[in-house]
């Protein structure tokens, strides 16, 4: 038997039950076995959830950096490691292979140094899917500087808000971006940005569209003239098992978004476990994540999993619309695609389309077929399980989170049966708890409750940057000794879970996590507006959209409502990014309140959802007739 990779499912239940009786000894004998170390580390794990405090391999010293690339030199140096497929399909494929991905983020790494980068030093990446990307966050990792990356669709402040937060000295971006045949002006939404931060003091412009751009003197510098000088050769700088590796920001249901922090180590060997395991990664196979690097599912399963197992990662910078509805799988055809890792919304949004631009190509070489970021509706499931993967090709449906670093719930292909809604069954070492309201753990199976995880696992955040306190109060408070999810999940008569969704503020649209606190802030600070409280309601494509309910101030009676929503809709475009619009606006003279004050949002979903067949018990309410003049004004 072998603990590292699973064939079928006797093999699964078997790995399965040995993780959860010596987690340790099952981690310990993965990480030995599978990496390259530095130094052996001394301790497997100390944990203590009340702190909480987490530590994996302690004591180990490494560079991802070397496991990524450098141990795959003698064996696979001239194999592609990255893919790219750029936006415009006239431009020409880029295969960069092992050896070429060393040299360029060797090369990236002497240029960081050479501009004042530190060990420990925070680093922004505001970059479209393009090589210098991953190069970039690969080269961070070489000289254990703390890569944060951020999704180059967020606006101005919001990006401002992640550079403040964590203190980046510098910002890596292009001077502009390609969308379908769209271009977009990045390098001026960081100059917008960069008037609030004042910590950067320098800004490493990549050429992508040659727009005109204006560069500050002093602070921004072509990124090119400076790899054309730097050295071939970059020593990967040695960190310790614990040491971060990088932050990413999630929306959090209350606040200002949450710095999640990873370290190496733990990281380093879940993503590589997982990446080979979920899609049954062979040595000859094509792996395309269709996420963006600015999103964890990017982080762990288009770099840094796929690139621990020396696979050819694809990565394309555009959308799935462009030229035509055709382009995922035109690539897939093009490069005989194995596994096809994406998300519910976009294949909601191609099934929209007529099948012709599926059946046009070749899908043959598809093996594992992937979905993650919301729960998947049986319709799309079929579709992509018909269409895409002709009842051939397992769908793995992965549940996960930002917190988790890698996938948690999922069906190893070709061993777990799957059934559509279903994200079956914990990897190994996961141990998932039901618990009920009131806080206590709903044993057997055919049960529904709010997901707990009990048990620490290799790649759980150990952090939100600057705020250990917001980081135990979010995930461990809830529940004594469990990480808490977010989100509720039912069990069933064979213990396959299935995610049925957040279970607070936070909306799911598109497979972008929003939390409703941030877009209520935006919206607030409209002149005339009084009031807001964001819902979301269910959306063909989208899976969740937004409805905000806004109350005016006086100022504001009378005025052109439709303008209004364009003005609120352009506010949260400003703050936040076109992805947290609203798809619809009521105005209203109240939004229902309890007696101490809070909004009672449930009600409101029910409403914006257009069921309001169960609206519970209202009469607590400080202003029960509002909940009446809201349906009136909804035609229910
Ligand atoms: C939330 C985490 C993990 C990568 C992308 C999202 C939802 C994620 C599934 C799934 C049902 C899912 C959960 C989770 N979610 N995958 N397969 N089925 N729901 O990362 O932005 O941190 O969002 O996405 O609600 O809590 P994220």
């Amino acid at each position: 038997m072998s603990n590292y990779h699973i064939k079928h499912l006797e093999e699964y239940w078997q790995v399965y039950r040995n993780s959860v009786r010596n987690p340790e000894n099952f981690w310990e004998e993965i990480a030995e076995e599978h990496f390259l170390w530095r130094k052996k580390w001394t301790n497997v794990l100390s944990w203590d959830f009340a702190k909480p405090e987490v530590k994996w391999f302690e004591g180990a010293e490494l560079n991802i950096t070397e496991n990524c690339i450098d141990r795959h030199l003698a064996t696979r140096g001239d194999k592609t490691a990255i893919l790219f497929e750029p936006n415009n399909p006239d431009e020409e494929t880029l295969h960069i292979t092992y050896k070429e991905l060393h040299e360029r983020v060797s090369k990236f790494a002497n240029v960081l140094k050479s501009q004042g980068v530190e060990k420990g030093d925070r680093v922004c990446i505001y970059l479209p899917m393009i090589p210098e990307l991953a190069v970039s966050v690969l080269a961070c990792a070489r000289i254990g500087a703390v890569h944060s990356v951020v999704f180059a669709g967020f606006s101005s402040t919001a990006l401002a808000t992640r550079i403040n937060d964590c203190d980046c000295k510098m910002v890596i971006c292009t001077d502009g971006s390609y969308r379908g045949n769209k271009t977009i002006d990045l390098k001026g939404i960081v100059d917008e940005a960069l008037k609030s931060c004042e910590g950067v003091s320098t800004v490493l412009v990549a050429k992508r569209i040659n727009s005109e751009i204006v560069m500050q003197d002093g602070r921004d510098k072509w990124l090119q003239p400076l790899l054309d000088k730097a050295d071939t050769v970059c020593k990967a700088t040695i960190v310790k098992a614990e040491d971060p590796l990088f932050i990413l920001y999630t929306s959090g249901s209350t606040g200002k978004p949450k710095g999640m922090v990873h370290t190496t180590a733990g990281y380093m060997v879940y993503t590589a476990y997982t990446f080979k395991n979920v899609f049954q990664y062979r040595e000859s196979d094509v792996y395309w994540c269709t996420a963006d690097i600015g999103w964890i599912t990017g982080h762990s399963y288009i770099v840094y999993g796929p690139l621990a197992n020396g696979a050819t990662t694809v990565m394309f910078e555009g959308v799935p619309s462009y030229p035509d509805y055709g382009r995922f799988w035109e690539i897939v055809e093009k490069h005989k695609v194995t596994q096809f890792y994406t998300a519910p919304t976009a294949i909601r949004a191609l099934a929209k389309e007529n099948l012709d631009y599926v059946n046009k190509y070749d899908l043959s070489s598809l093996k594992v077929l992937g979905t993650v970021g919301e729960p998947i509706n049986e319709e799309a499931w079929h579709w992509y399980n018909d269409n895409v993967g002709k009842k051939n090709s397992p769908i793995v449906d992965t549940w996960w989170q930002t917190e988790t670093g890698g996938i948690m719930i999922s069906p190893i292909p070709y061993s777990t049966p799957t059934i559509p809604t279903y994200a079956t069954l914990p990897l190994p070492g996961i141990q998932p708890a039901l618990m009920d309201e009131n806080g206590n753990e709903i044993k057997g199976n055919q049960v529904e409750g709010r997901l707990c995880i009990k048990f620490p696992w290799p790649s759980m955040a150990r952090t939100i940057y600057g705020n250990h306190g917001r980081y135990r109060d979010t995930y461990f408070s809830a529940y004594k000794n469990n990480y808490f999810t977010g989100d509720g999940a039912l069990r069933d008569a064979v213990g396959y879970y299935r995610i049925t969704g957040r279970v607070d503020d936070v909306i799911i649209v598109s497979g972008h996590n929003l939390g409703t606190a941030p877009i209520e802030d935006a919206i607030n600070e409209h002149p005339a507006v009084a009031e807001s409280a964001i819902v979301g309601f269910p959306h063909d494509i989208k899976g969740n959209a937004l409805c905000g309910y806004i109350t005016l101030k006086e100022t504001g009676e009378g005025r052109n409502h439709d303008n209004l929503s364009k003005e609120i809709n352009q506010l949260i475009t400003d703050r936040i990014g076109p992805i947290a619009k609203l798809d619809s606006v009521q105005f209203t003279n109240g939004l229902p309140k309890t007696r101490s004050g809070k909004i009672m949002r449930r009600i409101l979903r029910k409403i914006a959802s257009k069921d309001i067949s169960n609206l519970g018990d209202t009469s607590t309410l400080l202003n029960p007739e509002v909940v009446n003049e809201l349906i009136e004004q909804a035609g229910l």
